[in-house]
């Protein structure tokens, strides 16, 4: 059990793997405006393969290209919007526990996050009723808090889902596009102003009054480019700041996930469970790193 006084010793996996020299490259990579990001995600591989990086590749999404490395996710960002989807789900993982992934570490810059590293669905798990209907418990609690888009139950949206290697639980593993919002943008644009609920599947909300869908996207355009700046605030306050591989810093329980106060909702456990340690993750953030109490010693 740690305690406010004490202090506790990060390892910052980023901060481990990427060199100034890597980060360099990567980061004048999604700079460039005249490459798409398929042909950055090849790119990002050849610069990691150089720097004799031992990743496994997971996928290239929209605007970010996901490794394994050492057991953990890591997220790059292929443009801009990449490094803002790092940085707002480094901010929002905590608070939508434990729904989506735990991400650890974020770069101040948002270039790179660490995260946990999940089983992600395949089409034969999307289609069964019974992960259906736990897809839709999940955006039925985070709908209560956040507006959320691209994450609705859709064929097109499965491979931002998946299962969790700690219990097998069903979560989230992008969720960029989520915002904590008023409840004055979810009102209808008829006179009535209609109070917006989301459809079956959670793919756009509709109005009870004139019946009118809208989708996320519509909806997202009324928060303005200052809001949403507003709304990822400093990231530097969210979680322990480091500069290097190792720091010890005074513990700060505002960064911690702490699995045990939460209480999850009943979703079925796939696999064979493993211990969630007993240890608390520290959502460390920035400039480059993250948790861990202890160095060697897991489990
Ligand atoms: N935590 C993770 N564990 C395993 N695979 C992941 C994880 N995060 C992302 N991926 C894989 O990488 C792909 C791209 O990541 P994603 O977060 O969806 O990026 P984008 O926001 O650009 O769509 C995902 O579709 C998935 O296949
Ligand atoms: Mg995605
Ligand atoms: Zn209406």
């Amino acid at each position: 059990m740690i305690n406010v006084g004490d202090t506790v010793k990060l390892h910052s996996l980023i901060k481990k793997y990427f060199n100034k020299d890597l980060l360099f490259q990567l980061d004048s990579l999604s700079m460039m405006h005249d490459v798409d990001n398929n042909t950055k995600g090849i790119a990002v591989m050849q610069i990691l393969t150089t720097f004799g990086i031992n990743f496994k590749a997971l996928g290239s999404g929209t605007n970010r290209y996901a490794i394994l490395l050492d057991g953990y996710c890591f997220k790059i960002a292929l443009d801009e919007d990449g490094k803002t989807d790092n940085k707002r789900e480094f901010m929002y993982s905590k608070l939508a526990q434990p729904y989506v992934i735990k991400v650890y570490e974020c770069m101040s810059t948002g270039l790179i996050c660490s995260c946990e590293y999940m089983q992600v669905f395949e089409a034969k798990d999307f289609l069964m009723p019974s992960v259906q209907k736990e897809m839709r418990e999940i955006l039925k609690e985070l709908t209560k808090v956040f507006l959320i888009g691209d994450i609705g139950i859709d064929d097109k949206n499965y491979t931002n889902w998946g299962y969790k290697l700690s219990d097998g639980s069903i979560a989230i593993l992008d969720f960029a596009y989520i915002y904590k919002l008023s409840y004055q943008v979810f009102q209808c644009t008829c006179p009535e102003r209609g109070m917006l609920h989301y459809t079956k599947n959670y793919n756009s909300l509709v109005c009870p009054v004139c019946n009118k869908e809208h989708s996320f996207w519509d909806i997202r355009k009324r928060i303005s480019r200052q809001q949403e700046l507003g709304e990822i605030g400093n990231i530097l306050e969210k979680g322990y700041v480091v500069d290097k591989e190792w720091s010890v810093v005074p513990f700060d329980d505002r960064f911690s996930y702490s699995p045990k106060n939460k209480k999850k909702k009943a979703v079925s456990v796939k696999k064979d469970k493993i211990e969630d340690d007993e240890e608390l993750t520290l959502n460390a953030s920035i400039r480059k790193f993250m948790e861990s109490l202890d160095n060697e010693s897991e489990e």
